[in-house]
């Protein structure tokens, strides 16, 4: 998988490489390994989002390592924090982390969160790039218009689908409802087909397994004016790898 996406990142020349990685470690979380795992591989900065605290062994990680976050709007307190402040050939570049609230914790307002760290961080940099993990696609589109203009991208994770709705919105911002994930092609959004199955004929939660099948790859490639901030593109990828598993 690492030598595929090298592949991937020399062919696109990104300048900078986001993954969400709440669930790199067997379909579960994320352990210190499978972080270094990914930063080894080419990967400048690592999101996360509801799953982030399945493996407790990663908090040590989040409270010291700045290229790992978890979303911002979790109460005061916990562990680590979501945001960074990166710098690429001279660039200074926020990466913002959110969490949406439908349907999964009742946190913090990301709304408000978001808006306020932008205060902050729009004194440092114009290029701000949101990872928005969240379920229900009407709240992202919401938090992408809300934002619009005030940040240059915001990409939604967490449905493990990729949407085909990337567009630039109106006053600039890049959006995309959900960017896919990176993992086993077959299944059930990459675990085990009969097993969820029968989660969903049983109502039991079932312990959930990797699917093993060949990977398949998503994700966007952004294109960011420096000065402005501003998006000028946003390309889905998609990519099988038939004779690669996870
Ligand atoms: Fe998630």
């Amino acid at each position: 998988m690492f030598g595929s996406l090298q592949s991937l990142l020399k062919e696109t020349r990104a300048d900078l490489v986001i993954a969400n990685g709440e669930n790199a470690s067997e379909g579960l979380g994320i352990t210190p390994e499978a972080a270094e795992g990914l930063f080894k591989s080419g990967i400048d900065l690592i999101t996360s989002g509801n799953h982030i605290w399945q493996r407790r062994e990663i908090i040590p990680l989040l409270e010291k390592d700045k290229r790992i976050l978890r979303p911002e709007n979790y109460p005061t307190g916990v562990p680590g924090s979501g945001v960074s402040l990166i710098t690429k050939k001279e660039i200074p570049i926020a990466v913002i982390n959110l969490q949406g609230r439908v349907n999964m914790y009742s946190i913090r307002c990301p709304f408000r969160v978001g808006e306020a760290l932008l205060r902050q961080l729009g004194k440092k940099t114009r290029v701000i790039v949101v990872d928005f993990h969240a379920e229900l696609p009407e709240e992202k589109e919401a938090l992408g218009l809300y934002l619009d203009g005030k940040i240059s991208a915001l990409v939604g994770t967490h449905t493990h689908v990729q949407t085909a709705d990337e567009k630039i919105l109106p006053r600039g911002t890049a959006y995309i409802t959900d960017t896919g994930m990176t993992g086993p092609a077959g299944g059930v959004i990459g675990m085990k087909r009969d097993i969820s199955i029968n989660r969903s004929l049983m109502q039991i939660p079932y312990k959930m397994e990797v699917e093993d099948s060949a990977a398949v790859v998503m994700g966007v490639l952004l294109t960011i004016a420096v000065d402005s901030g501003k998006a000028l593109s946003i390309e889905r990828i998609r990519r099988e790898l038939p004779d690669l598993k996870p």
